[in-house]
């Protein structure tokens, strides 16, 4: 293979943007430049990814970046690569609160930074502190701030002992360990995906500690997966009101949001 219509012609996963990853063209240029003959370093770089790619490596892994809300992210084999869903959760939590009222928010098991980044660079009002136990995923996270943001390290809500508040948001591991799913995510860590038997281990831990960290009337928004909502809603109802139920844009029940009594 020479020129750019032989790779497209190929049928390679992912052929297209690995192309405009190595030849920095958009795909309009893939197009219209279809007759362009790739140098050999150009091969040579293209040929290990398309290696890598059809090896299983996911795509954001190999350009080591991610959009995610109106941002890019860096990621790496220490980070969950962004999922659409987790969106919503930045959806909810602009609307929850005024965009000029001062906030305390807190994102556990913060990963890339995600959510902190994206609601810290959409709110600059607000303080934002983040956390994770992955040491690999901090640093990642840390080189992912637009704007100043607390990054600490430990178990959920160690790190921040003694602190509230107004808002605390997590996207946990939520999947069954021996869910068949795991199988497709080898490349991901998977300290970052399961959560025991039934997938609710983490969860089962913030929303018991969660409240002795909230501020009078704060909120916790949690992301799940799409047949836990039930049961996350009774485990939240001891000690939690005015829980609110969210699907995703697949129509897929996929986050809670709740407020502490
Ligand atoms: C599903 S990933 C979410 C990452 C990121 N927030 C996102 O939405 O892409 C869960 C994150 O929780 C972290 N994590 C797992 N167990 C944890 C624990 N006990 N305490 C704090 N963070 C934990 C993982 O390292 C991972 O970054």
């Amino acid at each position: 293979m020479n020129n750019i219509q032989d790779y497209l012609n190929s049928g390679t996963v992912d052929i297209a943007p690995l192309l405009s990853l190595v030849l920095k063209k958009s795909n309009v240029e893939l197009i219209t430049q279809s007759d362009y003959q790739l140098s050999p370093i150009e091969k040579q770089t293209l040929d290990a990814m398309i290696k890598q790619r059809t090896d299983g490596i996911p795509f954001s892994y190999i350009s080591g970046t991610k959009g995610f809300y109106h941002l890019d992210f860096k990621v790496t084999p220490d980070t969950l690569i962004p999922r659409p869903e987790t969106e919503l959760l930045i959806d909810i939590a602009l609307d929850l609160l005024p965009k000029n009222q001062p906030c305390q928010l807190l994102d556990m098991g913060t990963g890339s930074g995600i959510i902190a980044v994206t609601l810290a660079d959409k709110n600059p009002h607000w303080t934002v502190t983040a956390t994770d136990y992955s040491a690999g995923a901090l640093e990642v996270a840390k080189s992912n701030a637009t704007t100043q943001i607390e990054f600490l390290q430990g178990s959920w809500l160690a790190p921040v002992a003694g602190q509230t508040f107004d808002l605390i948001i997590s996207n946990p591991p939520y999947i069954e360990e021996e869910d068949s799913y795991l199988d497709d995510l080898t490349h991901e860590p998977i300290t970052a995906l399961t959560a025991g038997k039934d997938g609710l281990d983490d969860i089962r831990i913030i929303i018991n500690e969660a409240p002795n960290h909230l501020t009078k009337g704060g909120y916790l928004l949690l992301e799940h997966g799409h047949d836990q909502q039930a049961r996350i809603v009774k485990l939240l109802s001891k000690k939690f009101t005015n829980i609110q139920t969210f699907q995703d844009y697949n129509a897929k029940d996929r986050a809670v949001l709740a407020q502490v009594n």
